[in-house]
């Protein structure tokens, strides 16, 4: 038997819609693309295809914004994807990777405690003390992979790096250039070589962005959903896709409650009910899409396991309350608040509230 991934890269996972995007791409490729910018962008909005293949959509949103996002890979500024947690800023990130040049592996994740062999190299020591610095001893950065090869190297939360390292990018971004002094050489960017950053809102002032930095990268904000319809199949299509992975049921009887979580997600982070009659006030944790997509795949495991197999309101309960408080005592307020009355006031949610007051005991 062969092992399932269980998350397997985009590249892997679309590999079908990647090679009959490339097979009926008629438009003009920049250097060492895969795809036109056209496809690219196909790719992530979805569409049909002249011979019938369906791609599915990747982001739901606003086109002109990947538009923006895939013309700037195609110049010699680099991406960068700002906004809110869970706002799909890594999704596109990967998917953009995975369609300009096939590899959406060649990654950074910045942390506090990233180092410069991360953005530059790095050497084996073992080799470096037997052989002195030697083109084998060095270990190349994802950075320094993408730009030998032409292309493109991720880098998450680039916010969360410290200045310094930060810094290393300027030269690679600017000169398009890493030098590598110990032996005398230096890499330079191949055609299609770019970089595509994330941040997160939240991180601001975390490590600033140096100005100099910040004038080698395009910004692209990518905005919560829009719509409660627009953040509702967007959980819907995740929650699908994961639960497939993850053989969790059918999910098609699971959208009443993905509805809801999506409704009591936007009216406490919108501090205000759908119907805009009544205020409320908003807890301080996120509430972002990715967790309203974990709380319904939750709950599709506990209806799988535990249930009957359909999705029902005791089964989203705990998670969403999980989701809502995470200060104990300051947004349990909020919440009972909610729950009285909102929830409790909305006739066809009794069996929802009673879920609710069940777990928040
Ligand atoms: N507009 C959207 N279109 C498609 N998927 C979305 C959208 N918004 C959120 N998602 C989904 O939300 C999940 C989380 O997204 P992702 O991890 O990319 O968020 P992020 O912006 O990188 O968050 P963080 O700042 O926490 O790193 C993904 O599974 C993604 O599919
Ligand atoms: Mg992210």
């Amino acid at each position: 038997m062969t092992a399932t991934l269980l998350r397997p890269h985009a590249e892997q996972r679309y590999a079908d819609e990647l090679s009959a995007l490339e097979a009926c791409d008629e438009r003009a490729r920049p250097a060492n693309w895969r795809l036109s910018p056209w496809a690219v962008v196909t790719y992530l909005m979805g569409g049909t295809l002249a011979d019938g293949t369906v791609i599915t959509p990747k982001y739901v949103g606003n086109r002109r914004l990947m538009e923006i996002a895939v013309a700037t890979l195609a110049t010699d500024r680099a991406l960068l994807l700002i906004g809110l947690p869970g706002t799909a800023k890594s999704w596109v990130s990967e998917h953009l990777a995975a369609a300009v040049c096939g590899t959406s592996t060649l990654l950074v994740q910045g942390t506090a405690g990233t180092a410069e062999e991360a953005v530059r190299y790095g050497w084996n020591y073992a080799r470096l003390l037997a052989e002195g610095p030697s083109e084998r001893a060095l270990v190349p950065s994802p950075v320094m992979e993408a730009m030998g090869s032409g292309r493109i190297a991720r880098v998450e939360e680039l916010t969360r790096m410290p200045s310094d390292v930060q810094d290393a990018l300027i030269t690679v971004l600017s000169e398009k250039t890493l030098p590598v002094p110990e032996l005398g050489t230096e890499v330079q960017a191949v055609g299609g070589f770019n970089v595509i950053a994330t941040a997160n809102d939240r991180d601001r002032g975390v490590n600033d962005l140096s100005s100099a930095l910040r004038r080698r990268f395009n910004t692209v904000v990518l905005p919560l959903p829009a719509s409660a319809e627009e953040e509702v199949s967007i959980v819907a299509r995740r929650v699908e896709d994961m639960g497939a992975a993850l053989r969790l049921p059918e999910t098609d009887r699971a959208l009443g409650e993905i509805q809801r979580v999506v409704t009591v997600f936007r009216e406490l982070r919108e501090g205000v009910t759908g119907d805009g009659r009544t205020s409320l006030k908003s807890p301080s944790s996120t509430l972002s899409t990715a967790e309203a997509i974990s709380v319904v795949t939750n709950g599709l495991a506990m209806s799988a396991h535990f249930g009957d197999g359909v999705l029902r309101p005791s089964d989203v309960a705990a998670g969403i309350l999980g989701a809502v408080v995470s200060d104990p005592v300051s947004d349990r307020v909020v919440w009972s608040e909610y729950l009285e009355t909102v929830v409790r006031e909305r006739p066809d949610w009794a069996d929802f509230y009673r879920a609710c007051r069940e777990v928040g005991q």
